[in-house]
């Protein structure tokens, strides 16, 4: 049955990739660049419903009425800092896209979200947003960050990971049943530290090579 809420993305190169990113030897920058790669394969997905217009142009045959993104450009919120693998390469994909970031860190004892950050294009209820973050763990801190983005007028939001635990879609699911997630991934559980399981780590760790 298909779930509106949660689209698991199981294309074979996304999957082979991400077999990769999991594997603990894979060294920081090819597991950078995989990021950047299955970040723009996940991307085509998310942004499936991004409105079109018709444009008339020329080919060297004939005019003809062909399709052009419409509306404004839509605004990519990184959650930082993990969030900027994801963002790399949307970006690349969508290079017209407003960019925001919200800082938000885990506080270790409650594995609650604590907000250092926040800066967001304007127009933001105009614009489909697109949230990126590779791993959603508890939920914490993306259904937060979704919280932030609305107070600041988002309307149309979509959430994009990589890795997702069942209890951070849950979390999502019950706070912004409105934002379809999209991931490559749902993974069996978190374990007591909140990483989920098997998962691959920590992200940001193991993108930008500080551990
Ligand atoms: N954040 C990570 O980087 N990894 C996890 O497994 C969970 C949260």
């Amino acid at each position: 049955m298909t779930d509106p809420h949660l689209t698991i993305v199981r294309h074979p190169l996304v999957q082979h990739k991400l077999t990769h990113m999991r594997m603990q030897d894979t060294p920081t920058p090819v597991f950078r660049q995989l990021l950047r790669e299955i970040s723009q394969l996940l991307a085509y997905e998310v942004t499936r419903e991004m409105p079109v217009t018709a444009r008339r142009i020329e080919t060297p045959l004939c005019p003809m009425d062909a399709p052009v993104l419409d509306g404004p450009e839509p605004a990519l919120i990184s959650i930082l800092r993990a969030g900027n693998g994801l963002l790399d390469g949307v970006l690349e994909l969508i290079p017209q896209a407003r960019v925001g970031f919200v800082g938000l860190y885990r506080d270790e004892a409650t594995l609650r979200p604590v907000q250092y950050y926040f800066k967001v294009p304007e127009n933001l209820g105009d614009r489909m947003v697109f949230v990126v973050d590779p791993m959603l763990a508890t939920g914490n801190s993306s259904a937060a960050a979704v919280d932030l983005l609305k107070q600041a007028g988002a309307r149309s939001l979509r959430f994009l990971c990589l890795l997702a635990a069942p209890e951070g879609v849950a979390r999502m699911r019950e706070a912004h049943p409105d934002v379809p997630i999209v991931t490559a991934a749902l993974d069996d559980r978190l374990d007591e530290r909140g990483y989920i399981v098997p998962g691959l780590g920590d992200a940001g760790d193991r993108m930008f090579g500080t551990k």
